[in-house]
């Protein structure tokens, strides 16, 4: 298999449309995305040749700092963070004399006006049109403030749009239910138009991620069977080895893992794997597909939440060997808290595709691995011919590894080599290391190029953030109107989750998946 270093899913034959010269305003830019993520995705981005011949990067930001003290902070997280590291200081500098510093408090007009002015005297400086991204690295309760305040300073349309434009990016969480995310696309949608509004979930800049659409729809051997004729279920797993890091309790106790990456990630993956093909790539024909597949899974009461959803948290455990925290003993974890560090979801997309398909959907934090995968298991014949013994009586099974280890898997029954007909179950697997070799862009350099040249195509949608929301706020609810759980800890740090989420798979032809 070769590979090129066109991406054809989104270039086409023409090649993907240039990066105009342009202002990229990182809003939060002292915190810890900007140092582990933005930057060294820009400056992969700088080295691969996909950045415009003109452009600056203004960090803003509450820190009074200089534009060399900025760079030399930066400098250090291209060393550490950088997918490509900088090979030399100069390699480094080249890209840091574009970036800049416009010390400000996300609350203070007159900072916004600042900011205003030292885009106006960079672009006049560097002949740049008001070319202009904002990216919201700020924690959400500055959301809507900064949205008011870009506005007052004039910066949140292009003064003349025939000739530049204007585009946010905007970090989740988008809401904490959907209240408050109808709330924040009203806000959003009255001073920028959504054409300008990118919503980011970094999952959907994963390679793997768009390769779901390539092997759904550039091939003809899987849809056929990609409905509920030959499908039995779907498990989506994201499972995590990580605990509570740093400072992440702080917002993670608060959050939970529903919000943290059900509502987003999860979601995102379920749409992609039971989306009818898109009349075409772009950006809107896509999101009405994935916007169909939510608007068919329905809200669920009380009583379904009870039965569909099990969550859990962890207790103390080990993993790989080491010992680990319970979540109520990590770092800014409240000693009595009950926020979940485990969810699984049982639910049915109720179409016509996939009326009686249970999908099955779970993520965990302190899970023996880090594994995101999408398993198709498929229907057994109906009819058995060969006498297997129960033990290798297994589904077809496709399995799209998400990460690590990206591939695909196809497992079915071989006839082992001898005298006898004895089958045995046999996989077909196919890797991206192998196969492509090189090493994938992280989903940051996609997504900053997508906002750069335009494309929303891998952004998600006001009405599709409010969907998943809509289906997550039933669970929220659905917890606020039970007990109290008193069986938390529930898993031990470690195990693939609590016990109880067994029940969900019960009637399936296997359980949950083993990974
Ligand atoms: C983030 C969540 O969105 O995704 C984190 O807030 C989670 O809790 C992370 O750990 C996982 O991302 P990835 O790319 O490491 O799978």
């Amino acid at each position: 298999m070769t590979s090129t270093s066109i991406n054809p899913l989104r270039e086409g034959r023409s090649g993907r449309k240039p990066a105009e010269p342009c202002s990229i305003v990182v809003l939060g830019a002292t915190g810890d995305l900007t140092g582990r993520k933005l930057i060294p995705a820009l400056f992969n981005l700088f080295l691969d040749g996909h950045l415009p011949a003109r452009f600056v990067i203004v960090g803003f930001a509450r820190r009074p700092k200089s534009d060399a003290e900025f760079r030399e902070d930066l400098y250090k997280d291209l060393c550490e963070f950088s997918r490509v590291k900088p090979r030399s200081r100069e390699e480094a500098e080249e890209f840091l004399a574009h970036v800049h510093y416009q010390q400000g408090n996300l609350d203070c007009s007159a900072d916004f006006d600042g900011l205003r002015g030292r885009l106006e005297s960079l672009e006049a400086e560097r002949s740049l049109p008001a070319n202009r991204l904002f990216y919201f690295a700020i924690a959400p309760e500055f959301f809507e403030t900064v949205i008011s305040l870009l506005q007052g300073a004039g910066l949140s349309q292009p003064a003349n749009p025939d000739r530049a434009w204007t585009r946010m990016i905007i970090e989740k969480p988008f809401g904490e239910d959907l209240a408050s995310a109808r709330e924040l696309n009203r806000k959003v949608q009255s001073v920028f138009d959504e054409s300008q509004v990118y919503r980011i979930d970094h999952y959907l800049g994963k390679e793997t991620v768009q390769n779901l659409l390539a092997f759904r729809f550039a091939n003809s051997i899987f849809e056929p069977l990609w409905s509920s004729r030959y499908i039995d279920h779907v498990q989506i797993t994201m499972g995590e080895e990580v605990g509570m890091p740093g400072r992440r309790g702080q917002y993670f106790d608060k959050a939970g893992i529903l919000r943290d990456v059900v509502q987003n990630h999860v979601l995102q993956l379920l749409c992609l794997t039971a989306m009818e093909p898109p009349a075409s790539l772009d950006a809107d024909s896509l999101r009405d597909e994935k916007v169909r597949v939510l608007r068919a899974i329905r809200t669920m009461s009380v009583e379904e939440v009870a039965e569909s959803v099990v969550r859990g948290q962890y207790g103390a455990g080990s993993l790989r060997g080491k010992e680990c925290l319970a979540y109520r003993a990590e770092n800014q974890i409240e000693p009595d808290s009950v926020t979940e560090t485990y969810v699984a979801w049982r639910l049915e997309v109720k179409n016509w595709r996939w009326a009686g398909v249970p999908f099955l959907l779970r993520a965990g934090k302190r899970l023996p691995k880090r594994a995101t995968e999408i398993a198709v298991i498929f229907k057994h014949p109906p009819h058995q011919v060969f006498d297997i013994a129960p033990e290798f009586r297994l589904p077809n099974t496709l399995a799209l590894r998400i990460q690590p280890d990206e591939g695909i898997a196809i497992t079915f029954s071989a006839k082992q080599p001898g005298l006898l007909m004895n089958l045995q179950p046999v996989q077909m697997d196919f890797r991206y290391g192998t196969s492509f070799g090189s090493q994938s862009p992280e989903a940051y350099e996609r997504l900053l190029l997508d906002g750069i040249v335009g494309d929303g195509s891998l952004f998600t949608r006001g009405d599709e953030v409010e969907e998943a929301w809509r289906l997550c706020t039933a669970i929220l609810d659905g917890w606020k109107a039970m007990p109290r759980p008193t069986d938390f800890p529930n898993y031990d740090a470690g195990s693939w989750g609590p016990t109880a989420a067994d029940r969900l798979t019960a009637d399936l032809a296997s359980g949950w998946r083993k990974l």
